[in-house]
């Protein structure tokens, strides 16, 4: 695929885009991006104004963003012109690249024929072709679907399937575990108690939060925490209808269960009659390597939500269920469909969300994915090595994170990457950790030059505060 710039250098015209090397010819944010951002803070939400300003405080970094002006690929053309490596995949999203062909192709196929229908009312055949299509992909027996637009929706509707089904309100959900911030997941967002805090008149009572075990957690012990919650749940009246759970933590620092937990929650669920709900939004469609984090887990859940990578790039997300589970709302008191939205089910997203599941089913990306994240996690466990201020590499596939000592580390190792073309994210509690989640069909040799980059990048930060603490020690 090739780039064709309206307005970047000549040089760039003809290179072609989407397995590019980072080209930085203004240094991050460019006067195009920087006045963009200005205008931005007059219109957008405060909140956001207000959480730059804190970030770039924070890491003493400058953090201001870059504005994106096109995609292919791994690659990310901002709005001087630059051309970056994007190691977040659009926060997940674009797991097949940006603007594949293939999704291209089919939205404007769709577009020519059909972009909008009548919801639940009077459905597209596209939609219906997906739901079908979903339901075999899942492996779950005889599942039912429900479309939403983001991840939210799909756990929206995986959360009032379990009380419709068990009658029970409580739900426990893990510590750390993020779900999206609509009120309904937001009452089980475990990622950081400060986003349910100004909202928490509004939010659920019935919910129990649990530690989330990490990948070395005896199993015993992460069995014990989540009998002892229960139990602490019935003391409290609460009575469990539903399980949460992330198949691999994402956003709250990229922490994968140890094994058998997975398997384990299976058999307990069943055990107190609660919906095993697992949120593969992020870890699904081939992010660590198998189709669902959770089957290789050998947990078989009652509802799998599905989302980010699904439309290739549309907003659609899927609520995957077990029939017998889903049979709840045949029967649902008012006869009404109580669970549906304007856009669920838009035929350019569900036709999009076709052209992924065939391109990923015409890939070997199991094994590509598992390879290459191997390959990767390998080298940055090499150069963490070497440097006191990293805590951990860890990560399955390609959802890597490397977590700092403290966020502003942290930080600036991700300003600095930015400076030199690398899109990467933060994540985890307080920030702590750097996410990275490329593109699955991005080159080995575009990942080689990012550690090599990132390599550097610490070495420097390394000099830097040894230079400090030498400083202020004379
Ligand atoms: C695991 C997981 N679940 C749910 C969500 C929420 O999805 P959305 O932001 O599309 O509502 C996210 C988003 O990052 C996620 O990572």
């Amino acid at each position: 695929m090739h780039y064709h710039s309206p307005s970047t250098s000549v040089s760039l015209m003809s290179l072609p885009l989407g397995d590019h090397p980072p080209l930085i010819h203004t240094p991050p944010p460019g006067p195009a991006s920087s006045a963009l951002i200005e205008l931005l803070a007059q219109s957008e939400c405060p909140a956001l104004t207000a959480r730059r300003a804190r970030r770039k405080e924070h890491s003493g970094a400058p953090s201001d963003p870059i504005v994106w002006r096109e995609a292919v690929g791994a690659n990310v053309v901002d709005a001087d012109g630059n051309i970056y490596v994007d190691l977040s995949s659009g926060f997940g999203v674009a797991s097949l690249g940006h603007r594949h062909p293939l999704i291209i192709a089919a939205i404007r196929k769709q577009s020519e024929r059909l972009i909008h229908a009548l919801g639940d009312l009077h459905p597209s055949d596209v939609k219906i072709e997906l739901l079908k299509r979903l339901g075999e992909w899942s492996g779950l027996t005889e599942a039912r679907v429900i479309l939403g637009s983001d991840g939210s929706d799909a756990i929206d509707a995986a959360i009032k399937t379990a009380l419709l089904a068990t009658g029970r309100p409580g739900v426990l959900a893990f510590e750390g575990g993020y779900h999206g911030l609509a009120m309904g997941p937001l009452s089980i967002c475990g990622y950081s108690s400060a986003f349910r805090a100004p909202f928490k008149h509004h939010l659920s009572p019935h919910i129990v939060f649990t530690p989330h075990p990490s990948p070395t957690t005896p199993l015993e012990k992460a069995i014990s925490s989540v009998l002892q919650s229960h139990e602490e749940a019935t003391k409290a009246g609460i009575s469990i209808g539903a399980l949460v759970i992330e198949a691999m933590i994402g956003r709250g620092g990229v922490r994968e269960p140890p094994p058998g937990f997975l398997r384990w929650l299976r058999s307990f669920t069943k055990s107190i009659g609660a919906i095993f709900i697992v949120d593969e939004i992020f870890t699904g469609l081939h992010r660590t390597g198998p189709r669902l984090l959770s089957m290789a887990h050998g947990a078989d859940p009652d509802i799998v939500c599905l989302g980010k990578a699904l439309g290739g790039g549309l907003p659609i997300s899927a609520c995957i269920g077990r029939g017998e589970v889903m049979e709840a709302w045949r029967s649902a008191p008012s006869g009404e469909a109580l669970h549906t939205a304007t856009f669920f089910g838009n035929p350019l997203a569900c036709a999009a969300a076709l052209a992924s599941l065939d391109t990923f089913e015409s890939l070997d990306i199991e094994n590509h994915v598992t390879q290459l994240g191997q390959m990767l996690l390998q080298r940055l466990l090499k150069i963490a090595g070497d440097f006191s201020f990293i805590r951990e590499v860890r990560g399955r596939g390609l959802a890597i994170g490397i977590e700092f000592v403290n966020s502003s580390i942290c930080l600036r190792t991700i300003s600095e990457l930015l400076r030199c073309g690398y899109i990467t994210i933060p994540g985890g509690p307080e920030g702590c950790v750097m996410q990275i989640s490329p593109p699955l069909l991005i080159s080995e040799s575009l990942l080689l030059s990012f550690v090599e980059c990132l390599s550097s990048i610490l070495q420097t930060l390394h000099n830097q505060t040894t230079t400090t603490k030498t400083t202020h020690a004379s």
